[in-house]
């Protein structure tokens, strides 16, 4: 923080295509960086993991002063514009707590299991429809409609307008992207306001529609304890749809792309495909399908001898800390799927607010590795690689491909 050089520059061009730069070079100058526009970065496994496991607030109202709050009021928003305010991703204890525990109640480990044959037969749905045409796009023929479909099935969604409620959730994961102008966080708050509306109608139609499904577990908590408000139960629910299919995407498309740049990390894999779990962990932390968490501080936080104000921003790069050589070791930079401690990546975050969906994540992703290797003799690049321009939840936004059964 002593030097004015900027190293964190994340509208930089190029930096979408490839952010790992910019970390290392934000790791060399030390753990601790203060941006001009005011917040802070941290970008080394330890001091990353402690500032998720420490009960920083997540709450934006905690803002102090700066222009990221200036910018907000520009926008007219006087309050988070996230899908999320209600939330429990923007909510800190006792409100985090009881929806935290609400929605771990029906979206359970063992609910997650059983899903297997279901996420296995999509993807093989998918593999034919891939074997057919030879090459494809995989981000829109696997990556996207997998964990799309699987998250749409638990909830029990009717059949609604998926192109339009595809574009709503594009607008509405940008309010985890940096944002710089007033006009971007003004068309964030249309978005979840126009999705929140729709989810508000699923809710209504689904309460005389029960089924076995997620959304009827959901509604039934709500009367049960009387403790989850309407817009509460809309804004949880909005949460699992986006979570459900904005980032297993790029864990897919991104561990799929890192693999054919590895062609012997490819080979393994398909000679050893019990690898699958272990693999999915190590793409995992290659690449991290959300790159960036942020907490706010309530009192002055002290790092390493750097005090950090309260009020301040305080952004965690999972993305560098799953890649900080004083963690991983020399080889961080490389893809090794059977590397031992690869579980201990960040990237479903930690502390109170450890990913919830992680299992199911998990599943999709080593369903979709095992049985791409075991169907194709050969999986190759067909073209030019396209990033999805993101920051945040940042992964390939297209990804021509060629098979050979
Ligand atoms: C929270 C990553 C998939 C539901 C989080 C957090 C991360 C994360 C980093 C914590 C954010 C923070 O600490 O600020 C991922 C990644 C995924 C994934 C990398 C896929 C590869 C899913 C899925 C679902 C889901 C499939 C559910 C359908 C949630 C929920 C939270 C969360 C509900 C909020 C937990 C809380 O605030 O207590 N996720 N996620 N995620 N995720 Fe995921």
């Amino acid at each position: 923080t002593e030097n004015d050089e900027v190293l964190f520059d994340p509208f930089a061009p190029g930096f979408t295509d490839d952010p790992y730069p910019q970390y290392r070079q934000l790791r060399e100058a030390g753990p601790v960086y203060q941006h001009p526009l005011g917040f802070w970065l941290l970008t080394q496994h330890a001091e990353v993991s402690d500032l998720l496991r420490s009960g920083l607030s997540v709450e934006d109202r905690n803002l102090g002063p700066s222009p990221m709050r200036d910018l907000r009021e520009q926008a007219g928003i006087d309050v988070d514009p996230r899908a999320g305010g209600l939330s429990m991703l923007d909510r800190d204890p006792p409100d985090h707590t009881r929806l935290r525990s609400l929605v771990s109640k029906v979206f359970t480990p063992r609910s997650i299991a059983a899903l297997e044959p279901e996420v296995t037969a999509l993807v093989d749905e998918a593999l034919d429809r891939i074997a057919e045409a030879g090459s494809v796009d995989l981000v829109e023929e696997l990556a996207f409609p997998l964990p799309f479909a699987v998250i749409s099935r638990m909830l029990g969604m009717p059949p609604v307008d998926h192109v339009r409620l595809r574009e709503l959730t594009a607008q509405l994961v940008r309010s985890l992207e940096p944002v710089n102008d007033p006009a971007t966080l003004a068309a964030i708050a249309a978005a979840d306001a126009e999705l929140s509306a729709v989810i508000a109608d699923v809710i209504a139609w689904k309460r005389d529609n029960e089924a076995d499904d997620l959304l009827t577990a959901l509604i039934a908590a709500e009367h049960d304890g009387d403790v989850l408000s309407d817009e509460e139960l809309v804004a949880q629910v909005v949460l699992l749809y986006v979570a459900g299919h904005e980032t297993t995407v790029n864990l897919i498309a991104g561990g799929v792309l890192a693999l054919l740049r590895e062609p012997d990390q490819l080979a393994l894999l398909r000679e050893r495909p019990d690898l699958a779990g272990a693999a999915t962990e190590e793409l995992l932390r290659y690449d991290s399908p959300v790159q960036l968490s942020r907490r706010i501080t309530l009192e002055p936080h002290t790092i390493l001898g750097h005090v950090i104000p309260p009020g301040s921003f305080v952004i965690a790069s999972l993305a560098s800390a799953n890649r900080d050589e004083r963690f991983w070791g020399p080889d961080a930079d490389q893809v090794r799927i059977d590397r031992p401690d690869a579980r201990r990546h960040v990237s479903f975050g930690g502390g109170p607010h450890h990913c919830l969906g992680a299992a199911l994540a998990r599943l999709e992703a080593r369903v979709a590795f095992g049985r791409l290797v075991e169907r194709f003799d050969t999986l190759a690049l067909d073209g030019e690689v396209e990033w999805n321009g993101r920051i945040n939840l940042r992964g390939p936004g297209r990804l021509p491909v060629s098979v050979t059964a």
